[in-house]
Order: C-alpha cells, then sequence, then structure tokens
C-alpha cells in the first residue's frame, strides 16, 4: 500500500493525473451492433453497415447477440476473480513481469510504482496466450480457471472468424480476405482483476493507450470504467450485461490503411467497493516462426489512397512495439 501512496502522490505532484482526468466528457454515444440479423441477407447488410461507421469513426463498438452464451461469460468471469484472489503462495508460481520467461503468466503493475512512479495502473493480469497452430499446453493454464478459459477461447475464436467476415466486407473486400492475411493467427487471453482503489479520483486503472493487436474483443463486468475517445473527448463504454466490446488494434489500422482507427482507451479507476473484472482476448500473429510480411492491403490503395504505411515483418513489428517510448502507438513504427 506504501508505495501505491508514493506513485499516487508523485503523479498528482507531477499534475498528470488531473489533467488526464479533467478533460472533458463526450455526450456522445458508443455504438452497439446487434448481431441477431446476421442470417438475412438485408439482416448482413445493416450490421456490415454498422460496423464500418463505428470502425471508421471509434475504432470500437458494443456488440449483443453475438452467440456465445452467458453461461461461458460468467464462466471466465469467475475463474478470473478465482485466480486473482487466491492464496498469493499459489500465484507466485506463476507471476512474471518478463514476456519471455513463461507463456501463462501473472503480472502485476505494482513493480512499475518503484520503477517509474508515473504509471498509476492498478491492476493485476493473467496472460494466456493460445496458438492456432496447437502447440499449446492447457496444463500450463492454472487449474482453478483452466476449464472456464478454455470454454470461452474455443467461442471467442469463432466469433472473431464471424466479426472477420463482416470486417472484410465493411472495406468493400472478399468476406474470406481479412482471414486469409493470417494476421489474427493466435491470441492471448488477458484476465484483469482491477482491486477497489482508495482514491479513484487521482488514479486510472488502465493508461490511455491504442492495442498493438489487430483485434481485441474484450469482456468486462457490470462495474464500468472503460472509456474511449472520440473526437478527443472521452466516452464511457457503459455495460452491456452479457455484451461484448470489440476494438480495432493497431494492425488491422495499418492494413486497412487507416480506413479503420485504431481505438484510444483507457480504464478509470475502479470507484465500487468491489474487484473489476475484465478479460481481453488479443487477436495477433505472433509467429516468429514463419516470417510475415504485413502492409496496407492492395485492393485498399489506388492513386487516391496511396500507402500510409510501408510493409514489415510481424516479428520486427512486435519487437519495436515492446522497445518504444510507453504511451507511444504502434502506428508510427512504420508510417511513411
Ligand atoms: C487492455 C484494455 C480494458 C479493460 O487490456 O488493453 O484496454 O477494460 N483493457 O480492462
Ligand atoms: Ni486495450
Amino acid at each position: 500500500m506504501d508505495e501505491r501512496k508514493a506513485g499516487i502522490k508523485g503523479l498528482v505532484d507531477s499534475g498528470i493525473v488531473a489533467e488526464e482526468l479533467n478533460m472533458c466528457k463526450s455526450t456522445l454515444q458508443v455504438p452497439v451492433v446487434d448481431l441477431s440479423g446476421i442470417q438475412v441477407e438485408d439482416g448482413r447488410k445493416k450490421i456490415v453497415d454498422a460496423i464500418r461507421e463505428a470502425s471508421k469513426k471509434w475504432g470500437l463498438f458494443q456488440l449483443i447477440n453475438h452467440g456465445i452464451p452467458s453461461s461461458v461469460l460468467e464462466g471466465v468471469t469467475d475463474g478470473t476473480r478465482k485466480f486473482h484472489e487466491q492464496d498469493v503462495e499459489v500465484k507466485k508460481e506463476y507471476y512474471s513481469p518478463d514476456l519471455s520467461a513463461r507463456r501463462v503468466r501473472y503480472e502485476s503493475n505494482l513493480h512499475r510504482f518503484e520503477t517509474k512512479g508515473k504509471t498509476t495502473d492498478l491492476k493485476d493480469s493473467l496472460h494466456i496466450p493460445w496458438q492456432d497452430s496447437g502447440h499449446n499446453e492447457p496444463e500450463e493454464i492454472p487449474p482453478v480457471c483452466r476449464k472456464t478459459s478454455l470454454e470461452y477461447i474455443k467461442h471467442v475464436r469463432k466469433l472473431e472468424d464471424t466479426l472477420l467476415g463482416l470486417l472484410s466486407e465493411a472495406l468493400c473486400l472478399k468476406p474470406n480476405h481479412l482471414k486469409a492475411t493470417e494476421c489474427d493467427k493466435g491470441q492471448t487471453l488477458v484476465c484483469h482483476y482491477y482491486p477497489a482503489c482508495p482514491q479513484p479520483e487521482l488514479t486510472l486503472g488502465t493508461s490511455k493507450h491504442t492495442d498493438p493487436s489487430f483485434l481485441t474483443i474484450l469482456l468486462q463486468d457490470q462495474n464500468g470504467g472503460l472509456q474511449v475517445m472520440c473526437d478527443n473527448q472521452w466516452a464511457d463504454v457503459t455495460p452491456i450485461e452479457h455484451g461484448l466490446v470489440v476494438n480495432i488494434g493497431d494492425l488491422l489500422q495499418i492494413l486497412s490503411n487507416d480506413k479503420f482507427v485504431s481505438a484510444t482507451h483507457r480504464v478509470v479507476a475502479n470507484k465500487v467497493a468491489e474487484p473489476r473484472i475484465s478479460v481481453a482476448c488479443f487477436f495477433f500473429n505472433e509467429s516468429s516462426v514463419s516470417p510475415k510480411i504485413f502492409g496496407p492491403i492492395k485492393e485498399l490503395i489506388s492513386e487516391e489512397n496511396p500507402p500510409q504505411y510501408k510493409e514489415f515483418d510481424v516479428s520486427d513489428y512486435l519487437a519495436k512495439y515492446l522497445s518504444r517510448p510507453l504511451g507511444k502507438t504502434g502506428l508510427d513504427l512504420f508510417r511513411l
């Protein structure tokens, strides 16, 4: 607790948090896309149009009637709570702030207080990477949340396939275009736990950022706190029971040649007495085995729409992203 207080004080002294948190609040409503009409032709067209609008303007939308059973959503939320509320001795076994040290790992942002002073993110996270290639070891997932995580991964991958079809159509490409790029091959489930915060007005749950991923599907509980930037103002992503949040990541903004925007978002500190739980699934091709070149999709480039980014190897992208200054977007790394 002492480190936390010092960290928050350091931040208040620097004036950064006050400036960030007092920014004008948007009255705009974050778009909600209802997938229930997807089977009928007219319904699908409406969904594609809504996704196109949302992805251009916000880079983020909420999704309802997405087909993942509520028992699966409740299961993965519960499993996350159980993992984080376990005895420290059990959790310790999974602790590693280092990305490369172990695949399934647990990290806390607390260590950043001591080193950087300015980072105030108050959360603990369990990372569960999952490869499409099949090189997975389910036993690596902590027993307390193994079954629920695997069940959720199975469903969220299926939903992502559906979304990729819709996003391809929204870019006026063939439905299988984005899938064929293999940009989304591989996913990491990140199970966040934001404890109730003693001084929520002075700190953040997750600082402002864009996701380096291709696409992110997020499940948040009913406590709220997620915000997205639109027209330079923060808008609340108000929780919808059994809904999901979808956001465009840096890699999809690059592939779309800036037709879609990578959502700038953050989580304000938890104001309620109970912990806030969210589960982010990042879709991203991390394959270091076979090099893959990515860049703006050729079909989206013309004389009027010249490429905004150069082509790059995905492992190079990741290396550069991880070594960039904190809080800087990955988009500028390859911008022409
Ligand atoms: C993230 C993220 C939001 C949340 O993990 O990148 O933005 O609600 N999470 O936890
Ligand atoms: Ni994010």
